[in-house]
């Protein structure tokens, strides 16, 4: 049940239903810089702490209820503690006896050919413990094919919190007035890194086309999010003709779908717009909740990290772990029983053909740019084709709406997509209209 706001603003409403949050965070501060395991879980004044999660539901630790669309930033496809998942982890750890070998096992291969299968069927992989480490390893194998070090990648687009994915990530509006430079998005990246980046455009073939012909005897890799950012859509002759003159220059292109890889389609977006990249990152939903990620693609790319060859190292302690395995193929199984994927589309075209009614009803100048079941809301007159676009929009505004919609029992991080799940009911999206409802019409 949704929670009864009083008459007052969102944002105290909300903090005299959440001092449990706020006695936590105060606490939380004092050994966790921010009181955070991790910058995105911050928001202002203190992040909501939670306490028990069940299907699209979260409890705070005031007992406050939220429809999440939060997700934990998009694995939970299925929402939280899908029965087939959790069955999946007991009878792991029961049938293994333990939570680790630390050395090969069945499920490791079994899993490997079923994403092989999915997305590179003559492809070979290695998985890897986050979305992260995908992406550093994917660049460094890269950078052993080429034996070259300078990468491209694409403006505000973001690959893990290393130092050459948060060049130009998050660049600010007055940052970007300076050109399409490599902007150090972190204090102490090394300057060799800035100058080994090159920093593209998404949606602009042309200007894109340009730079890497300009730099091709110099790049080892192109990498981006093929759906920038998870809810911008690219064009598909921006993909192919990204494939295309990559191709051309034998540049291994990767394309980073950790988030969009079961989003925008069982396959991700490489199926979606029917373009092979030489190499694909993965995490997120192929670990089913738990901490899992994967870099896959070409043999001749991959084989460089054969252990007998010698030539490229790349190791990890707990990758391939059996409950991850587990836990990540009973979801890909409940997502791809008939349909169960166009049922997670429907709901979110539901919900976004709802947000866009009642903007438009209350006369909200905002789009809600969406790819697969992910979305945001902009409060900007035209849908964005990159993230220079998105700047226009007013943070400001959507920041009111966060408050407000959190005060009405909607899990939303604010600023960030909204990630829908199968666990999303006709109730709860039913709810979620009315509190979007309610918060473009109550007080600010
Ligand atoms: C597109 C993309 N790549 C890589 C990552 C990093 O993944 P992880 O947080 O599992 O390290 C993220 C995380 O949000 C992501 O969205």
């Amino acid at each position: 049940m949704r929670p009864h706001m009083s008459k007052g603003p969102p944002r105290a409403d909300l903090e005299a239903r959440t001092k449990a949050s706020r006695a936590y965070a105060d606490r939380a501060r004092r050994s966790l810089p921010g009181g955070v395991t991790a910058g995105v879980k911050y928001f202002d004044p203190y992040p909501i702490a939670m306490k028990k999660a069940k299907g699209c539901r979260l409890w705070d630790l005031d007992g406050n209820e939220y429809i999440d669309y939060c997700l934990s930033f998009g694995p939970l496809v299925l929402g939280h503690g899908h029965p087939r998942v959790m069955k999946a982890i007991r009878d792991s750890l029961q049938s293994a006896g333990t939570t680790m070998f630390g050395t090969p096992h069945e499920l490791e291969a079994t899993y490997a050919e079923r994403l092989l299968r999915i997305f590179r069927p003559d492809g070979r992989m290695r998985f890897t413990m986050s979305g992260t480490e995908a992406t550093l390893h994917a660049v460094r194998i890269a950078r052993a094919y080429r034996k070259r070090p300078m990468i491209a990648k694409f403006e505000g687009h973001f690959h893990g919190g290393v130092d050459e994915f948060l060049v130009s990530h998050t660049p600010s509006r007055d940052e970007t007035r300076k050109g399409l430079v490599p902007i150090s998005g972190s204090r102490g990246t090394p300057e060799h890194v800035l100058k080994n980046t090159l920093v593209l455009p998404f949606n602009d073939l042309d200007e894109t086309a340009a730079r890497i012909r300009s730099h091709a005897d110099r790049l080892a890799c192109v990498i981006l999010e093929p759906i920038e950012r998870s809810y911008i859509a690219p064009d598909p002759e921006f993909l192919k003709g990204l494939r295309e003159i990559t191709a051309d220059h034998d540049i291994p292109l990767i394309f980073d779908e950790v988030m969009s890889g079961f989003r925008v389609a069982f396959g991700g977006a490489q199926h979606a717009y029917r373009v092979t990249p030489d190499l694909t990152c993965l995490g997120k939903i192929i670990g089913g909740g738990l901490p899992c990620g994967a870099f896959l693609g070409r043999p001749d790319i991959l084989d460089l990290a054969d252990p007998v060859r010698g030539d490229f190292f790349q190791s990890s302690t707990f990758a391939g772990y059996p409950i991850a395995m587990a836990a990540g193929m009973a979801t890909l199984d409940e997502l791809e029983k008939p349909g169960a994927f166009d049922g997670l589309l429907e709901t979110t075209r539901t919900l976004t053909s709802g947000f866009e009614r009642h903007l438009k009803e209350h006369g909200v100048p905002a789009v809600v740019p969406g790819v697969g079941s992910v979305f945001s809301i902009l409060f900007m007159n035209h849908a964005p084709r990159n993230y220079r676009d998105s700047l226009e929009a007013d943070e400001a505004k959507r920041s009111v709406l966060d408050t407000s919609l959190l005060a009405r029992g909607i899990f939303v991080k604010p600023g960030k997509p909204f990630y829908v799940s199968a666990a999303h009911d006709n109730i709860a999206i039913r709810e979620t209209l009315d509190a979007f409802e309610e918060s473009l019409s109550g007080p600010a």
